[in-house]
């Protein structure tokens, strides 16, 4: 018996306001050309004023539960992947417990940047197959605006702010490549890239700080990394790049998206891309991505799915995952 970690429900929220590339040209020698040529984004949300991250991670475990056909009592444990926690303690996972009035069970935060929702899938999917929990919300929230220096050209139009999360759920599987769940992944670090991609704030200065980001050596280890790591976690599984029915990627940079893909030879027609819609929501996009690829039609049941990221750390990871 072979017990695996199944998606069971999944959602999504995204901020009201949305923000066109045109409102940067005011703000920073930009153009919507640049912005879309460069990175594929055309618009993000950005949180109200006083709207929290733990609001959106609530508003997108609502959903996820409401899909799922599940109350916040049916849940053992919630793991945030979050960046962007609305204060140093508690974790953002207690207050989206506690937003959702759920009394039992615990919750922590996961922080692996862009790269978190891999690392938080992972965890859940261990707390699972041990038997330590049986119902997971892995939840993806962020508001990278808040961490935005906005007389950087270079890094003020990429981001955005959502949260999207999924129910995992223990189901007894066969312990086949056939079993829905999660069936591998493949999770990396290295502290010696720490530069290229960070917020100069926290504890060490007393202020939050400012995103910073060298751009082109963060794309070079993305475009190295990515198609690596899926490779990898497939491997695991046993399985190969042409048994894939959707990558859901990271969505920082469609030339990374389609960088990636090419290399692992999928055609782009299997990519879900929403980076057009979100800019980079860091931990938040890929779940953000796997609900918006269900409603429209794209992801369904039985469907092979790998997920690849890279963020700040750097650390990169992927999942294999059968919906
Ligand atoms: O989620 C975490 C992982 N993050 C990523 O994966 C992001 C990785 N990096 C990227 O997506 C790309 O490197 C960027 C979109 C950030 C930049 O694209 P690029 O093709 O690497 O451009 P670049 O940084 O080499 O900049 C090219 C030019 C520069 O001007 P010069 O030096 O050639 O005169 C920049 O100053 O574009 C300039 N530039 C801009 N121009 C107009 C940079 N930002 C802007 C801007 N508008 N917003």
């Amino acid at each position: 018996m072979t017990i695996r970690a199944v998606v069971r429900g999944v959602g999504h929220y995204l901020p009201e306001r949305v923000v066109p590339n045109s409102e940067f040209e005011a703000l920073v020698e930009t153009s919507d050309e640049w912005i879309k040529s460069r990175s594929g984004i055309e618009r993000r949300h950005f949180a109200a004023p006083g709207q929290t991250t733990a609001d959106l991670g609530t508003r997108a475990a609502t959903a996820a539960l409401a899909d799922a056909g599940l109350a916040a009592d049916d849940i053992d444990a919630i793991i945030v992947a979050t960046s962007t926690a609305d204060f140093t303690f508690p974790s953002c996972a207690t207050m989206i417990q506690a937003g959702l009035g759920m009394t039992q069970g615990f919750a922590f935060d996961v922080q692996a940047v862009c790269a978190g929702f891999a690392f938080a899938l992972t965890n859940a999917n261990a707390l699972i197959v041990s038997g330590q929990a049986n119902r997971v919300l892995v939840i993806g929230a962020e508001t990278f605006s808040r961490l935005m220096d906005w007389t950087d050209r270079g890094t003020c139009v990429l981001f955005g702010d959502g949260a999207g999360a999924l129910v995992l759920e223990a189901q007894t599987g066969t312990g086949t490549t056939e079993d829905r769940g999660i069936l591998a992944t493949d999770l990396n670090s290295d502290g010696r890239f720490k530069d290229i991609l960070h917020v100069d704030g926290g504890t060490s200065t007393g202020t939050t700080g400012h995103l910073r980001m060298e751009g082109k050596e963060v794309f070079r280890h993305a475009i190295e990394k990515l198609a690596e790591t899926a490779h990898r976690a497939l491997d695991k599984a046993g399985l190969n790049a042409g048994d894939v029915d959707w990558i859901v990627p990271h969505q920082a940079n469609i030339r990374i998206i389609e960088g990636t893909a090419k290399k692992m030879q999928v055609a782009m027609d299997r990519v879900v891309v929403t980076v057009q819609d979100h800019g980079n929501t860091s931990a938040a996009s890929i779940p953000l991505a796997l609900s918006v690829g269900k409603a429209r039609g794209q992801i369904k049941t039985g469907d092979l799915i790998v997920t690849e990221a890279i963020g700040g750390g750097l650390a990169w990871g992927a999942v294999v995952l059968r919906w």
